[in-house]
């Protein structure tokens, strides 16, 4: 009943998997389901099939305490569970913009044709805003009405490396629902959220709204997190030519509370597998809305991003030596130590990696590149399989004529230049993260840049 409902978790990548597990250790009974039985076993097997710290521990207990199931049967799920949660991914479409809703498509479709009885069915991936009303009329067209099947909406905002904390203690909850019963239910399969809250004597804001609002909430909550960002690179360009630190200018407009310091880390520019892909569906969706203008500035954002990438190329030639010509720069002949592939520390994702895509430019630019990523390296090979790979930070610095550091890995920041001056070819680097103590390094004899900060002064 609605007490403790039996919850469901469909698509169990990142984001089904981690809520599976999590809403196990909050004491619900939990079922998750995918059709990759490959993962249902790994899985099943207490083995969580990408890296997230925190959450085998989680997944090995609560498998042990029978809350915590997996299958890769719709009428195990249908059975199971009073609240589905739909969380398939939304890939990018072929067109590179719109999201790609087949994944979502299948899933309800195959739950509702097994559905016996009352159950809600929520939606968790990212979508365009409209889907959920979709979803309903797809729900409709597969379950007699009689059944009473409901649909509802409710965003996650995970952050990698992050994802256990922001399941249990999340910041806010947001539900889009269009009757009590759904908005009863999705109380109830949130309470273990509550409880935990106020056994900490804390408060988790529950925001209880329309479909379209809550569909909305994810992509704007990302659209703005990319501004910031994106804002950020744009002061650091600005900076690069009138001769200002943007560290600095970040910590002093951040002092302001309006303004807040948090994502104001200016750098090579944002990736992962939300932030781009997000803001670009966004944009398409508000083009098929005729709202396009609206978002006319998000393409913008994405500009300043990408235009990240192109500088670190351009500092790379600028330090070896090499005058670009009418197709870039020539680093032919250069031996370049790439550091991080990942879109961010602690995280093997390479998705929309900046670091990666640097390091495919530079090669492609004709230097000799060495990639080094203390987690990434194993997904880096499959997507640039034509790069050279290091099995340590040593092997990829040595002989290197210039070392870029493009994610900030504790690793990268605590080294030793000292140490790492010793291996390299030539001491010349570039801190594409602004994560590295530039005087220390150019104390030890590094001629240093980085992003929208002058070379320190001695
Ligand atoms: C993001 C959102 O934070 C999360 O709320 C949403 O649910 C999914 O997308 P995530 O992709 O895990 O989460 O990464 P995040 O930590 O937000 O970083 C995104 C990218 O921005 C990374 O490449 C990071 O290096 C970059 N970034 C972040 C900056 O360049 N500067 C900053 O100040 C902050």
């Amino acid at each position: 009943g609605a007490a403790r409902p039996r919850l469901a978790f469909l698509g169990t990548g990142y984001l089904g998997a981690t809520y599976a597990i999590c809403f196990a250790e909050l004491g619900y009974e939990v079922l998750g389901f995918d059709i990759d039985a490959a993962k249902i076993g790994k899985l099943s097997a207490g083995q969580v099939p990408f890296h997230e710290p925190g959450l085998d521990t989680l997944l090995q207990a609560n498998l042990a305490s029978g809350r915590l199931r997996f299958t890769t049967s719709y009428e195990e799920v249908a059975e199971h569970a009073d609240v589905h949660f739909i969380c398939v991914g939304t890939p990018q479409r072929g067109d590179g913009m719109g999201a790609d809703l087949a994944y979502v498509e299948a899933s309800v479709t195959n739950l509702a044709r097994h559905l016996k009885r009352r159950a809600l069915i929520v939606g968790k991936s990212t979508v365009p805003v409209g889907t959920a009303e979709w979803v309903e009329q797809l729900v409709a067209k597969h379950v007699p009405a009689e059944l009473g099947i409901e649909v509802a909406w409710s965003p996650e905002f995970l952050q990698e490396g992050f994802a256990v904390e922001d399941v249990l203690r999340p910041n806010r909850i947001v539900v889009g629902v269009k009757s009590d019963w759904a908005n009863g239910m999705l109380y109830a399969a949130h309470k273990g959220v509550f409880d935990l809250a106020a056994s900490e004597e804390r408060e988790v804001p529950l925001v209880v709204t329309d479909f379209a609002t809550a569909e909305l909430v994810k992509v704007a909550a990302n659209a703005f997190l990319a501004t910031k960002i994106s804002f950020i690179n744009a002061m650091a360009e600005v900076c690069e030519v009138a001769g200002g630190d943007v560290t600095q200018l970040a910590k002093a407009i951040g002092y302001d509370p309006r303004i807040g310091n948090r994502f104001l880390q200016a750098g090579v520019g944002f990736g992962g597998g939300c932030l781009p892909k997000d803001i670009r569906a966004f944009q398409a969706r508000a083009q098929e809305l005729g709202a396009g203008e609206a978002l006319r500035f998000l393409h913008e954002v994405d500009l300043i991003n990408l235009r990240r990438r192109s500088r670190v190329i351009h500092l790379a030639a600028e330090l070896l030596d090499r005058p670009a010509g009418p197709a870039g720069p020539d680093l032919s002949g250069t031996r370049i130590a790439v550091l991080g592939a990942a879109f961010k520390p602690n995280s093997d994702d390479v998705r929309d990696a900046p670091a990666l895509a640097v390091a495919a430019s530079l090669a492609k630019a004709g230097a000799d590149v060495r990639v080094y990523d203390p987690q990434g390296m194993e997904n880096a090979r499959a997507v640039q399989p034509g790069l050279a790979y290091e099995s340590s930070m040593n092997d990829a610095v040595a002989g290197a004529e210039l070392v870029c550091v493009l994610t900030e890995w504790a690793e990268f920041r605590n080294a030793d230049p000292n140490a790492l001056g010793a291996l390299a070819g030539a001491k010349r680097v570039i801190d594409g993260k602004n994560c590295l103590d530039a005087v220390l390094w150019a104390r030890a004899g590094w001629e240093y840049r980085g992003m929208g900060r002058p070379a320190p002064a001695l």
